[in-house]
């Protein structure tokens, strides 16, 4: 059966977070490249198409095209950002570099009335990513909504069923995005016909299948993916499955015990390998962020050949972000390899099998939930793969992993002292690659700096940095600068994601 709506993908890093929005609203979706013909799309019948956003400029060369006749099969279309000039291009209208850039947070107002934009306020808080705008619109078109820099901002044809928004209403920092997908959706006369079915048992019985009685390893990060995938795969070939913790020296304080401590009562059993000596040798002089993450991944497979021999398949904790973010979508530019996706040598000698290759964080905790996980681990906050390397700036050595473990542990304690922690979707501290100078103790000194990061996501594609209480901030950094004698400076990240990343290498 095929979807009733298609997203045609641009390279947008949000193509597949708007199938996702859809499925929220209990319609089936799927993605698809930019390259698909008209033909293709009539014979799939879909009741309604969004057309994604992208990184390209729609003037520049190789920027994505599509099939113009898709706009004249009658199906409602949607364009999002790249999709909304694309569409005003196409159609007789015009696109240009707006005279400011806009990333991030604008507010709509609603300028005429319109069928994709009912029900939502006069005035609406959007989420922006764009540095072309629509100027002017193709006969037959009128503009529905604007912002301060954008007169066209939205935009229908209700004639022809063509809808477009230069705003981002599939990230959660839309506040009316999932009014306006509803509105879509409504347009297209859907019918609600994908229910989240029992997640775990089809995710069970997938991973059954595709181990076909092979031996299997995973390698558990602390973190709630691989702890998810590590449960899912126990349920799934309970007798095939070894699932290994790489004590690489970048860890948490005492994670490598508390996690082993609380696999065992959901039926696993995590054998924990000691490999901070090589790990330490391994980084020695690296600085290059990429560099690291790649030596991080050849290291970790070299540890499980070692220790899982004989396993044919590699579990990974993988999700849909951590695909994108590697350059996943064909047009989407290459972010940041992540250790168990992009970081991994070309031959890995073992089949790798990703059980949440599909989901989103919140999807992946519900899932874990399900499956009996408790709840201090599943709400516990995201941990990269290649852990406290990626969080110290330059040269990992074991020396400075022990002061963000250190430094990290008392924000931690700190931020659930506080009744912060569940607030707050990953904090962290990451050691900078300088010293600066203080005075302790009537001398001058000449040390390390330590940064907060606190972020708030939905879905760790965008984040917004969090604003805790200063009184909270202040207790955290003189914790930090009293009772660490190589640290006597905190700093405060307040970037948003875009343009930072939440981690910081
Ligand atoms: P960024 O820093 O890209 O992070 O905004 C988004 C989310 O992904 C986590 N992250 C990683 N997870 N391997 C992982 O398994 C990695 O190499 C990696 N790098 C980042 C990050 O902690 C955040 O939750």
């Amino acid at each position: 059966m095929h979807a009733q709506i298609l997203v045609i993908d641009f390279g947008s890093q949000f193509a597949h977070l708007i199938s996702r929005r859809v499925r929220d609203l209990a319609v089936s979706a799927d993605v698809v490249p930019s390259t698909i013909a008209a033909d293709e799309v009539a014979t799939r019948k879909p009741r309604g198409i969004i057309l994604s956003g992208g990184p390209a400029s729609i003037y520049e060369e190789g920027a994505p095209g599509m099939d113009e006749n898709i706009l004249d099969l009658g199906i409602p279309v949607l364009g999002l950002c790249y999709g909304h000039q694309l569409m005003a291009h196409l159609t007789g209208g015009s696109v240009r570099a707006g005279d400011k850039r806009e990333y991030g947070l604008a507010t709509l107002r609603k300028t005429k009335d319109s069928q994709l934009l009912k029900g939502i306020g006069e005035q609406e808080q959007v989420w922006m990513n764009h540095g072309d705008i629509v100027g002017q619109l193709g006969q037959g078109f009128v503009a529905t909504g604007a912002t301060q820099n954008c007169g066209n901002a939205c935009y229908e044809h209700q004639g022809r069923n063509l809808y477009g928004c230069q705003f981002h209403p599939e990230v959660t920092h839309t506040l009316c995005g999932s009014m306006i997908f509803s509105n879509f959706l409504r347009i297209c006369k859907t019918e609600q016909d994908f229910g989240m079915k029992n997640i775990a048992e089809q995710a069970i019985a997938e991973l059954a299948g595709k181990l076909n009685g092979r031996k299997a390893v995973i390698g558990l990060s602390g973190g709630v993916d691989s702890m998810t995938a590590a449960v899912l795969a126990a349920k799934a070939a309970p007798e095939q499955i070894t699932a290994i913790f790489v004590d690489t020296g970048f860890m948490r304080e005492g994670e490598a015990q508390e996690v082993r401590d609380a696999m065992a009562p959901l039926g696993l059993d995590v054998h924990i390998v000691d490999a901070r000596t090589r790990f330490y040798q391994g980084l020695k002089g690296i600085i290059d962020p990429e560099e690291k993450r790649k030596a991080i991944g050849r290291m970790f497979i070299e540890v499980f050949r070692e220790h899982a021999k004989g396993a044919r398949v590699l579990i990974q904790g993988t999700i849909y972000p951590d695909r994108i973010e590697s350059g996943g979508s064909a047009h989407a530019s290459k972010i940041k390899s992540h250790h168990n996706v992009g970081g991994l040598p070309e031959n890995v000698g073992m089949d790798i099998v990703e059980p949440l290759r599909e989901l989103y964080k919140d999807e992946v905790r519900r899932l874990a939930l399900q499956l009996g996980c408790p709840d201090e681990l599943v709400w516990r906050h995201p941990f990269p793969g290649p852990g406290l390397a990626v969080r110290i700036l330059g040269e990992a050595t074991e020396e400075r992993a022990a002061i963000v473990a250190r430094a990290n542990a008392i924000l931690e304690e700190e931020m659930h002292g506080a009744d912060l922690y569940k607030d707050i979707w990953q904090g962290f501290c990451v050691l900078l690659p300088i010293s600066s100078v203080g005075v302790q103790g009537d001398a001058r000194s000449y040390k390390q700096v330590i940064g907060i990061r606190l972020v708030k996501s939905t879905d760790a594609m965008t984040a917004e940095f969090a604003k805790v209480p200063w009184d909270f901030l202040e207790q955290v950094s003189t914790r930090i600068t009293n009772e660490m004698t190589q640290v006597n400076r905190v700093v405060y990240d307040i970037t948003h994601k875009p343009p930072a990343t939440i981690e910081w290498e």
